[in-house]
């Protein structure tokens, strides 16, 4: 029986494929008989690679590009052509956020929120899949395939709330702003979307978003996780392989009528 969700033999770009997501995407679609080809900030020794990925079976490349440069994007997706052929399915994961205990001027009032954090996140979350879109469509365009899965976030659809956030001051005597960047960043990837999906719908190359809920990491404050929970209605944060299926999904045939599209995993949070 054809499995209709299969990625068997499929070249699927991952980017920022060794981070915390990107790594579980990557191993899922491995595991999943894909091919599959990481866009890296930092290169990444061999035995460390089999380590992180021992079901690779030599289905796996990392290629050492900053989704901000144009030109390294470029240099990567020819060898890549060269070696493996024009990717099916491109994954722009990569992606960046402000620091919960970085710089007190990351995390202050957004009156004076300096515009080298939001430079710094519009470039990576916004222009790197914009340019990640540009060199790998490209290619798949003249193909006359493939599939586009921007990785967003529910903070591209919603503001963050700030109240969730409020015991930081009461616990440290100084307030605490979610910044800015990251939810505008992250709304953009809605229209770019669109924008992608209906530019190149005749030469069938799909693209469509995903906009994630929290992920379950162990390294956020207690306080904010019991808050954030309030708010998600299956009442949990996500386990980290639980958005593996819907990026297998995007990547597969079984998703050949879908462009253009939001698809909401967050547990119900954006339903309240
Ligand atoms: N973790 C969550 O709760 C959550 C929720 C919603 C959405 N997301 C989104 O999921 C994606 C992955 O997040 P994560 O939690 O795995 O974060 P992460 O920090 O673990 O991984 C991000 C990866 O992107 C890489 N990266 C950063 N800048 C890059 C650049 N210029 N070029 C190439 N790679 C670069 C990093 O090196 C890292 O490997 C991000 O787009 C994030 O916004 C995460």
């Amino acid at each position: 029986m054809t499995d209709l969700f299969s990625v068997e033999g499929k070249v699927i770009v991952v980017t920022g494929g060794l981070g915390q997501l990107g790594t579980e995407f990557a191993s899922s679609l491995l595991s999943a008989g894909a091919k599959v080809a990481i866009y890296s900030r930092r290169p990444i020794d061999v035995a460390a690679i089999d380590e992180k990925f021992p079901q690779h079976g030599g289905r796996l490349k990392v290629y050492v590009a900053s989704v901000t440069d144009k030109e390294a994007l470029e240099a990567a997706t020819d060898a890549l052509c060269a070696e493996w052929g024009v990717p099916h399915a491109l994954v722009n994961n990569a992606g960046i956020d402000s620091k919960p205990n970085g710089a007190a001027d990351q995390n202050g009032p957004f009156e004076s929120y300096p515009q080298k954090y939001w430079d710094e996140i519009i470039d990576v979350n916004l222009t790197g899949v914009m340019l990640c879109s540009q060199v790998v469509g490209a290619r798949m365009a003249e193909a006359g395939r493939g599939s586009i899965i921007n990785v967003g976030s529910i903070y591209g659809m919603v503001s963050p709330n700030q109240a969730l956030y409020a015991y930081r001051e009461k616990r440290d005597g100084v307030p605490f702003i979610k910044a800015v960047s990251y939810a505008a960043s992250k709304s953009g990837l809605l229209n770019l979307t669109r924008y992608v999906a209906t530019y190149w719908a005749p030469k069938n190359v799909r693209c469509n978003l995903i906009s994630f809920g929290g992920v379950k990491t162990g390294s956020f404050d207690k306080e904010f996780v019991d808050a954030f929970l309030e708010r998600v209605p299956l009442g949990r944060q996500a386990e980290k392989g639980e958005y593996n299926g819907v990026i297998r999904f995007l990547a597969s045939d079984a998703s050949t009528y879908m462009t253009g599209s939001n698809v909401v995993v967050d547990g119900g949070f954006t339903a309240w």
